[in-house]
């Protein structure tokens, strides 16, 4: 019974594409210069945050007990999607427990062909995030990749699809979490106008980072005259978990009914809403922060590429060291560890093929100094031809 799961493991150690889940280990807290996580303003450790938290675990207890269909015990979510609505610019907002669960179960509701009266075709960027991959492959609709960020090649597709009248939406983060670079917003916007598209925006690693007061790319354009949703974490830089969709009225009374993993799941825990609410409000105030993280990242690019690294496309926090060969990334990793430098190895199917590389996740927290450490670790994997 279990030999089909133990034939696809030993198919992926024999690729080297097993994943092993890292192990717990103390000194995480000392003198580890850690590349690896999501953490971009540090507010997991915020005190204002924790306070937040631990008071609403106090007052409301630990779990949300039950769906926010049938009941709720506290004010944090309504609270928290009045300000997302606000800052974003939209008329709603809706809290999901988290970012997969949003992408997932909001896209496979939008994309409904019973709802829509038939199959819509979606045009998505080919990096984008596995979630949104298992919302198209779910929702069954007509699925048309773009090559990455290119919009020439996005507006021939919507060209050849211009005479056909299904329902049409363009897909893409708007800050790319394993390439570090962002989505041309503008041209999309144009040719969402043009092409009278619906468009969706995963935010992921822009919220927090990006556009006014930190709250997202999409608030540099008015989208107005655009059907839209504007998705975005608390799990990246706001340092907790959950997820928002920002949208209209309809559209959230739409996903009130129809989103699958909002309805049939347990509503997020009071203290998690309540720690986001803070946060939400914090970012506001951290342009200092925003401004460092960016003057790290235009200098941590500046030393990799003149190591002569590829480093793609990258003009954010993220950086990728696109080394190709995935046993190298995963040694690299390794050899990094053991000096404690913590780094994720990406491999495919998270990449494309041909495309493993190391994942830098710069955090406000970072300074220069570890920049320079980790370029000195770096220059001696390469003198010693590591990899
Ligand atoms: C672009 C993007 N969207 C969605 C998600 C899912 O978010 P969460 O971790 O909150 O489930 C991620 C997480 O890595 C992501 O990178």
């Amino acid at each position: 019974m279990y030999t089909p799961y133990q034939d696809y493991i030993h198919t992926l150690n024999n690729t080297l594409k097993y994943r092993k889940l890292p192990i717990f280990r103390q000194e995480k807290f000392s003198s580890v210069l850690d590349f690896s996580n999501n953490d971009y303003l540090g507010l997991s450790q915020h005190p204002k945050i924790l306070k937040e938290a631990i008071n609403a675990i106090q007052i409301y207890g630990m779990g949300a007990k039950s769906s926010r269909i049938s009941s709720i015990y506290h004010p944090f979510c309504d609270q928290l999607e009045t300000q997302i609505a606000l800052d974003k610019k939209t008329e709603a907002a809706l809290f999901f427990s988290s970012g997969f669960q949003a992408n997932f179960s909001v896209l496979s509701a939008i994309l409904d062909r019973g709802i829509l009266g038939g199959c819509p075709v979606v045009f998505s960027d080919r990096l984008n995030h596995a979630s949104i991959y298992q919302a198209l492959l779910f929702s069954q609709c007509e699925w048309v990749r773009y090559r990455h960020l290119d919009t020439k090649h996005l507006q021939c597709l919507l060209e050849k699809y211009a005479k056909d009248s299904r329902p049409k939406f363009i897909v893409t983060e708007t800050v790319f979490g394993m390439d570090g670079d962002t989505a041309p917003l503008k041209d999309i916007h144009a040719l969402a106008l043009k092409y009278k598209t619906f468009v969706y925006l995963d935010e992921a690693h822009a919220t927090g980072l990006f556009g006014i007061n930190g709250y997202g790319c999409s608030t540099l354009q008015d989208w107005s005259q655009v059907p839209h949703i504007i998705m975005g974490t608390f799990s990246k830089a706001l340092g907790g978990s959950g997820a928002y969709i920002a949208c209209s009225k309809i559209l959230k009374e739409y996903l009130i009914n129809k989103a699958q993993g909002f309805i049939y799941s347990t509503a997020p825990s009071p203290c998690v809403v309540a720690a986001a609410l803070r946060a939400w409000n914090l970012i506001k105030t951290m342009n200092k922060e925003r401004l460092h993280l960016k003057s790290l990242g235009e200098s941590f690019r500046k030393m990799l590429t003149e190591q002569g690294e590829d480093i793609g496309s990258s003009t954010t926090h993220i950086i990728p060291i696109i080394l190709k060969n995935e046993e190298s990334v995963m040694e690299i990793q390794h050899y990094l560890g053991f000096k404690h430098i913590y780094i994720s190895g990406i491999r495919p199917p998270t990449v494309p093929p041909n495309q493993a590389r190391l994942r830098i996740g710069l955090k406000a927290l970072h300074t220069q100094e570890d920049l320079l450490r980790f370029m000195q670790e770096w220059k001696k994997l390469r003198e010693n031809r590591i990899y």
